[in-house]
């Protein structure tokens, strides 16, 4: 921690030693072949390693169809390690004690034979709990967990009951799933041979540090949760924008587009987190009721609902940083009349005591001016300007925002007098930067996320009712735009801050989006 004043050092609270002991595991990566191994997992294990989190023993095997020997597949991992590390360069001595112990089985996933090798390779390390505390990460399309679970099960390697078989969890990630109905069915053939406890579907967002952050502000403060409430809060705007488009992923995102790709997940989970009730105790199933209980509270909508209150946007051709960039339907794999929406900005309402009558607009969308993710309370106006002959009547609104990335923090804005012999006002802002205040430290969240898997703790993954409940809201939006093709108003040049309709939304309830502000 960076220069916290010494007066302040007895107030540190530090949860770190109450976390579970990590217990000797093997984690098995399915699909290991794929991007996400070499990006994501691999990286996130080494600095695990790096800071000294993994069990006192360990393996890791990579399971996946191609021709590779452990040292191949190690060799290609460190390749990958120079380039897609957050720490460089890549420490030598640390990396050959971790390299020992990746391993590579090659197999099909299909293959029941295959089950039996990675068996084998499991005992192998002659360790009790090497061989039966698994973590088995599914990095392979959803359409094959329900045959790898059967043949987990099939060659003993998943037991629903531990009985001294150990623990086994299953970690997967999205797309889970592409409406209620299938995500209803992925679910059916996870808890098929597992419990619901034993599965980790992660929502990457969960594992960012200023995400985890939000129920640390709301709740270890007394001043700010106290406003959190419709007497105070005209209403609040959660953007999640991005400088990039859709790129290589045209294919998949020709399925997906940006309701399946960010609502049904990372908006919805920071929107619940926001909005939720106090939990009662840190607990998992504690913390995961809260955020349930607030998705079911979001009021239905309607298909007439939905041509009032959501927005979809695609980008044509435009620029960013002064480069000329195609239009999504340019884009390679991408059909040249799609429809698909590469931007959706929504106003939702809140049925609760606490909530009622304050809109909730998110948006999120590719080839935006910027890259951030912010959500911003926007408070009530004064109920009368003293100031009005001198300064007008339209003060600016008090707002807190949390910047949830990057340039990470919470800033505060409220108006000051400017100084001089004459009554004038404007907005300032009192502000607390993560960087400022604790230097730069960055975990990447799937360090966080892989570590609570490998100890059982369930607080940061996704309960089935969640996901469910998520694709319900997202299901009913697709129904109100099923046979509608996009309007004018709903194109946006790349480069720009999204399509006219976005604003018009806003304009609608007298409200104007607010630009992220970088906190420095
Ligand atoms: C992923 C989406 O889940 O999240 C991507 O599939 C998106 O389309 C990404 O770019 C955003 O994550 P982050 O951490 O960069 O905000």
């Amino acid at each position: 921690m960076a220069d916290i004043q010494a007066s302040d050092a007895r107030f540190v609270r530090n949860g770190g030693d109450q976390r579970k002991a990590a217990e000797p595991c093997t984690i098995v990566i399915f699909g290991a072949s794929g991007d996400l191994t070499a990006r994501k997992l691999i990286p996130a294990f080494y600095h695990l390693a790096k800071d000294k989190q993994l069990p006192p023993a360990y393996r890791i095997i990579g399971f996946a169809r191609r021709d590779k020997t452990d040292d191949s597949w190690r060799q290609e991992l460190r390749e990958a390690l120079d380039e897609f590390s957050r720490t460089k360069p890549v420490d030598e001595t640390l990396w050959r004690g971790f390299a020992a112990n990746l391993f590579y089985c090659k197999g099909d996933l299909n293959d029941t034979a295959a089950y039996a090798k990675l068996e084998q390779r499991l005992s192998s390390f002659n360790s009790p709990p090497l061989r039966k505390n698994l973590l088995f990460y599914l990095a392979t399309p959803p359409s094959q967990f329900g045959g790898v679970i059967e043949q987990l099960h099939s060659a003993k390697l998943l037991h629903k009951e531990s009985n001294g078989h150990g623990w086994q969890r299953l970690v997967v990630e999205k797309p889970f799933g592409h409406d209620l109905a299938s995500a209803h069915a992925l679910n059916a053939e996870l808890t098929r041979y597992a419990h619901e406890q034993q599965v980790c579907r992660i929502d990457h967002y969960l594992g960012k540090e200023t995400v985890q952050n939000i129920l640390m502000f709301r709740f270890s403060n007394s001043i700010f949760e106290r406003l959190w409430n419709r007497e105070t809060v005209d209403h609040v705007q959660i953007t999640v924008s991005e400088k990039l488009g859709v790129g290589e992923r045209g294919g998949y995102y020709e399925e997906a587009g940006a309701l399946r790709d960010m609502v049904q997940n990372h908006m919805l989970q920071v929107l619940a987190l926001v909005a939720m009730e106090p939990p009662v105790s840190l607990e998992a199933e504690a913390v995961r009721d809260e955020k349930v209980k607030l998705l079911k509270s979001i009021r239905e909508l309607t298909p007439a609902d939905v041509a009032r209150q959501i927005v979809r946007g695609q980008y044509f051709a435009g620029s960013i940083n002064g480069q000329p960039v195609p239009g999504y339907r340019q884009e390679p794999k991408v059909r040249p009349d799609s429809n698909v929406e590469t931007y959706v900005a929504l106003k939702f309402f809140i049925d609760n005591w606490r909530w009622s009558g304050v809109p909730f607009y998110l948006r999120t969308g590719k080839y935006l001016p910027m890259s951030a993710s912010e959500v911003r309370i926007q408070f009530r106006p004064t109920p009368h300007v003293l100031f009005a002959a001198q300064c007008g009547r339209n003060l600016d609104t008090n707002a807190i925002a949390l910047r949830l990335q990057p340039n990470e923090g919470i800033y505060l804005r409220f108006n000051g007098k400017v100084p001089g012999m004459s009554l004038g006002v404007r907005p300032v802002r009192m502000h607390f930067s993560y960087d400022a205040e604790f230097g730069a430290y960055t975990p990447e969240a799937y360090e966080r996320l892989l570590l609570e898997a490998i100890v059982g703790d369930a607080t940061l993954f996704i309960r089935r009712d969640e996901v469910e409940t998520a694709w319900q809201i997202v299901d009913s939006i697709r129904k109100g735009w099923d046979g509608k093709p996009l309007t004018n108003r709903e194109f946006y040049a790349a480069g720009t801050w999204g399509p006219v309709a976005a604003d018009d939304l806003l304009a609608q309830g007298g409200h104007a989006w607010h630009e992220p502000v970088p906190v420095k």
